[in-house]
């Protein structure tokens, strides 16, 4: 979703800022902008829809050595995607980028007067709104503390003044915001990759907290001008982890990291040779870990298919705990009731998705613990958290999630552990998945050195369908969700995930010759029943694709085996095998594999 880049110290600022919106790109966009400031108040002001490309070479054409500026990457909420709407908005002498959402823009534009708005954005308004307040004796700083006092709704503003050209003002409500402090020169951005590089000193503003930015200093303070003193932190994502590395696209990168990342997530958390596992930032005692009872799992996308998932692992682990998994979106507006001894899992990769963060902030007032399974290393929902995991994937830039998927199921999957432990349960079951655990990264590995060029001609046939149908049982459900998902969100094929055993409850009716089906079949306990159902399927003329772990024979179109160790972790290889199904589609069909249309990265408005 929109980036926040800005910059102020000696360099060019446009070529930082350009370069921060490329890092940005990731997230998501359909326009792009930046404004720099000479020292005299001259403003470069230049925009394009599209893509950071088009920006630049606005840039080349217009080259400023400008030391001061603020850029913006804007997914469209307010207006269409198009030059006018994108960002930095200007209203006199002041220039505003911003992420999220005012609310009250309707209000607030009636009370403005003599601007003559020239977007249809929410952020227009507010440009308007502090230029109004920003009279000649009125500090930049004062006059956007008084115009978001009036704001309802949610931001992560830049704003800077051709009156004022040494400083930048930043401010915080819902979306995030983040100095890095360098010698004689200050970044700001919205996320932490667009200061790698430059900086590895970062302040992360909280809610309610506004900066003044000069190259040599920043001032906190809050919504009542009080100061508040600033903590800077270390930024601990390297350069290497954000770039492509000779894959040709961050997605089939991603995929293919999944060894590593996930041993990253494993290390020092099972421990095999003592049959143990063991989390160290949950923040809870044995105590308070054997009295829990109940375990309500949040996330949205591909982080709350890892929750369903998990939820099976978990209630296999611990007999007496019950599990619900939640959509944060609808979470948030139920009347829900959280038993006693309840812990919330929040779920994100990002740790900024505004649905998930409005969930754990809902559940924390109602005094139950919340434990954060997050990626993003100091993201708000990792901070607002009473404890958790961080389940160390690395940078995901692809917006489709793939290795995050992996290390969440692991991560929660060693919280079960973890819980089981405490409330002494028996060794048996607990060394199953102990032992899979540790050999899950080899095991993956294995199978995309094997695979990749077998889905890679599979791929080439089921790219010409319409539509496909993605079924599973027990475990294998939340997998064909994820399957169609991802199928869905770089392909563009329409795709439904459903649980084997309710194909006779609808879906059986849409099979025809513009579908295919993706069966995931594992040779357990519940054969035979998948079996069955895929029976159905061809007794209906289906095209299935069987993803399977049996060497048994399979009587389906295309059959991909996997040969594996695994038993209660197979359906994560499996689920890797869909991945790689997706990847090859989207590719054959020439599609934006690593920013798909329409989709954010991280969806930080409602
Ligand atoms: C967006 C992304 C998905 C992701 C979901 C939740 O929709 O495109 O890939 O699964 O948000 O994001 P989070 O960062 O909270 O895991």
């Amino acid at each position: 979703m929109c980036g926040i880049v800005g910059y102020i110290g000696s360099r060019q600022a446009q070529s930082i800022l350009t370069g921060g919106l490329r890092r940005l790109e990731y997230r998501g966009y359909d326009s792009a902008g930046i404004v720099t400031l000479s020292e005299n108040g001259d403003a470069t002001l230049l925009r394009a829809k599209g893509k950071v490309a088009e920006l630049s070479s606005l840039t080349s054409k217009n080259s400023k050595v400008d030391g001061l500026g603020i850029g913006h990457t804007r997914w469209a909420t307010h207006g269409a995607p198009s030059e006018l709407n994108a960002h930095p908005h200007q209203a006199g002498d002041v220039y505003i980028v911003h992420n999220g959402i005012i609310e009250n823009y309707k209000e607030l534009k009636e009370e403005v007067s003599g601007h003559e708005f020239k977007s249809e954005t929410d952020t227009e308004v507010l440009a308007a709104l502090i230029n109004s307040l920003y009279d000649s004796d009125t500090k930049l700083e004062d006059a956007v503390t008084q115009a978001l006092q009036l704001t309802v709704g949610t931001y992560g503003v830049a704003v800077v003044s051709t009156r004022e050209t040494g400083k930048i003002v930043v401010a915080r409500q819902g979306s995030p915001l983040i100095i890095g402090v360098g010698s004689d020169e200050v970044l700001v951005a919205s996320d932490a990759s667009a200061l790698i590089g430059h900086t590895t000193e970062a302040i992360y503003l909280n809610d309610g907290e506004l900066a003044v930015c000069t190259a040599n200093n920043v001032e906190l303070r809050d919504m009542a001008s009080q100061p508040i003193s600033a903590k800077v932190e270390k930024i601990e994502v390297d350069m290497q982890a954000i770039q492509k590395q000779g894959y040709d696209h961050f997605l089939l990168k991603e995929i293919m990291e999944q060894p590593s990342t996930l041993r990253s997530t494993l290390n020092g958390r099972v421990i095999p040779e003592q049959h143990r596992a063991q989390l160290g930032g949950l923040n809870m005692t044995t105590d308070e870990l054997r009295t829990v009872e109940h375990v309500v799992i949040i996330g949205c996308g591909t982080a709350y298919y890892a929750g369903l998932l998990a939820a099976y692992n978990l209630e296999r682990l611990v007999e007496d705990l019950t599990i619900e998994v939640q959509v944060a979106s609808e979470f948030r507006y139920r009347s829900f009731h959280l038993p006693k001894n309840s812990v919330a899992l929040v779920v994100s990769q990002s740790g900024e998705t505004a649905d998930t963060l409005a969930c754990l902030r809902e559940i924390k007032r109602r005094g139950v613990k919340t434990l954060g399974v997050v990626n993003a290393v100091g993201s708000t929902i990792a901070r607002e958290v009473d404890g958790g995991v961080y389940v160390h994937a690395g940078p995901e830039i692809s917006v489709a999630s793939t290795k995050a998927f992996t290390s969440q199921v692991a991560a929660m999957t060693i919280f079960g552990l973890q819980l089981a432990q405490a409330k002494g349960i028996g060794l048996k079951e607990l060394d199953a998945y102990i032992e899979e655990l540790a050999v899950l990264p080899d095991e993956i590995e294995r199978i995309l050195a094997t695979k990749n060029d077998e889905l890679k001609e599979v791929a080439e046939t089921y790219a010409t369908y319409e539509h496909a149908l993605f079924l599973g049982r027990d475990t294998l459900f939340p997998v064909a969700l994820e399957g169609a998902l991802k199928l869905k969100e770089i392909s563009y094929i329409q795709a439904e995930g459903y649980a084997t055993g309710e194909l006779k409850h609808g879906p059986i009716a849409l099979i025809d010759d513009r579908f295919f089906e993706v069966m995931l079949i594992q040779d357990n306990w519940l054969f035979d029943k998948s079996l069955s159902g895929l029976a159905e399927v061809n007794a209906r003329g289906g095209h299935v694709l069987a993803i399977t772990d049996t060497q048994k024979e399979v009587d389906a179109e295309t059959v991909v085996r996997i040969d594996t160790t695994l038993d209660l972790l197979a359906p994560l290889v499996m689920n890797v095998i869909q991945q790689l199904l997706a990847y090859h589609i989207a590719v054959i069909k020439g599609n934006d594999v690593d920013q798909p249309r329409n989709l954010a990265k991280s969806v930080t408005v409602e």
